[in-house]
């Protein structure tokens, strides 16, 4: 059977999976004794995620308003930036564990949850900016972490004053220190960034042979956590994060830890470039290794999550209303693949 969504008020303690330990805080979102079925409303018009170092300043303002205003919700609307930024935690650190299945914890990385979990995850927050600044065409940025030019911190995070700041990270890995996402820790910048694209074919055409490789292995109800990830999560993806966890923090903090993850804005900006693998992996990537992407097993099809939309309602998603974002309203600016001639 497919994977259900959590009960919200069956939710428990959680766990720094760093170090094992049991959390101090509280990840469990407020409860609802009304959900509803999701149903992607029509899309009107396609919102396009920017490169997010290629932005705008008209942009940047914008969107350090909705995020600040993300703030400034009270603590217990579901909306709010700790609240969403929870999310996270909740479904990642063994707050929830599978509905009927005993103490089973609900884990959606390390399988092939994990694109459909944090698309959700993002389209829900993207929509909850835009409501916030009453411009339902806001767009997140994505890090394009791929692309030679994209290979720092987006300039616009680090900007101390900005409501998008963290100071919770790496003070090493500050622009212009270049991204490692063979985590090399190789300082000679033109290597890493050769290295980078290497790894970017890799993960993207030459480890694959077939869906599994890239999207991560069967998770189902009763199956045990961390069934296998895909080459893009254990890759590129895992790399980010710790890469630009604060090593002055206990255990990684904030983007380097499951549990404090989302209180970093970055996040959702280097889950947009994760997210945009997907999308590129799926339509534009040549396909002889891996003739049919489509995962068809209904257990995958219909596995489900549980999220607040923008209008604080408690909505059920599934997975196959996430299989395709044009459906869901957005696509990415486009942006050249140069690791797309990066064969080893
Ligand atoms: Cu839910 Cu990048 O992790």
């Amino acid at each position: 059977n497919p994977i259900q969504p959590p009960v919200l008020d069956k939710c428990g303690v959680a766990t720094n999976l760093n170090t094992g330990q049991l959390l101090d805080i509280n990840c469990c979102p407020p409860t609802s004794d009304k959900i509803i079925d999701y149903k992607l409303p029509p899309v009107f018009s396609m919102k396009t995620r920017p490169s997010a170092h290629r932005v705008s300043p008209e942009y940047i303002f914008k969107y350090n308003m909705a995020i600040d205003r993300m703030k400034r919700l009270p603590k217990d609307d579901p909306r709010s930036f700790m609240q969403q930024a929870n999310i996270h935690c909740a479904y990642c650190n063994g707050a929830y564990d599978q509905p009927g299945q005993g103490t089973l914890d609900l884990q959606v990385h390390n399988s092939w949850l994990f694109f459909p979990f944090h698309r959700w995850y993002l389209y829900f927050y993207e929509r909850i900016l835009g409501k916030l600044i009453g411009d339902p065409t806001f767009a997140l940025p994505f890090w394009n972490w791929d692309n030679p030019k994209g290979m720092t911190i987006p300039p616009m995070y680090v900007d101390p004053k900005a409501a998008i700041y963290d100071p919770k990270r790496n003070q090493d890995h500050l622009p212009p220190n270049v991204i490692d996402l063979g985590m090399t820790g190789n300082t000679d910048p033109l290597q890493v960034v050769s290295n980078n694209l290497t790894i970017m074919y890799s993960e993207m055409i030459r480890a694959n042979s077939s869906a599994l490789d890239f999207m991560g292995q069967p998770y189902k109800e009763g199956t045990p956590v961390n069934p296998g990830p895909g080459a893009s999560e254990r890759g590129s993806h895992t790399a980010v994060h710790v890469w630009v966890g604060d090593p002055r923090e206990k255990s990684g903090e904030n983007l380097g830890n499951f549990y404090s993850a989302g209180r970093d804005p970055l996040f959702y900006c280097h889950h947009g470039n994760v997210d945009r693998m997907w999308t590129l992996w799926q339509y534009f990537l040549p396909s002889s290794k891996v003739p049919d992407k489509k995962i068809t097993d209904p257990d995958f099809l219909n596995a489900a999550f549980s999220f607040y939309d923008e209008n604080a309602q408690l909505v059920r998603v599934t997975v196959k209303d996430s299989l395709d974002n044009l459906k869901m309203g957005y696509d990415y600016e486009r942006i050249d693949l140069p690791w797309l001639d990066y064969r080893p």
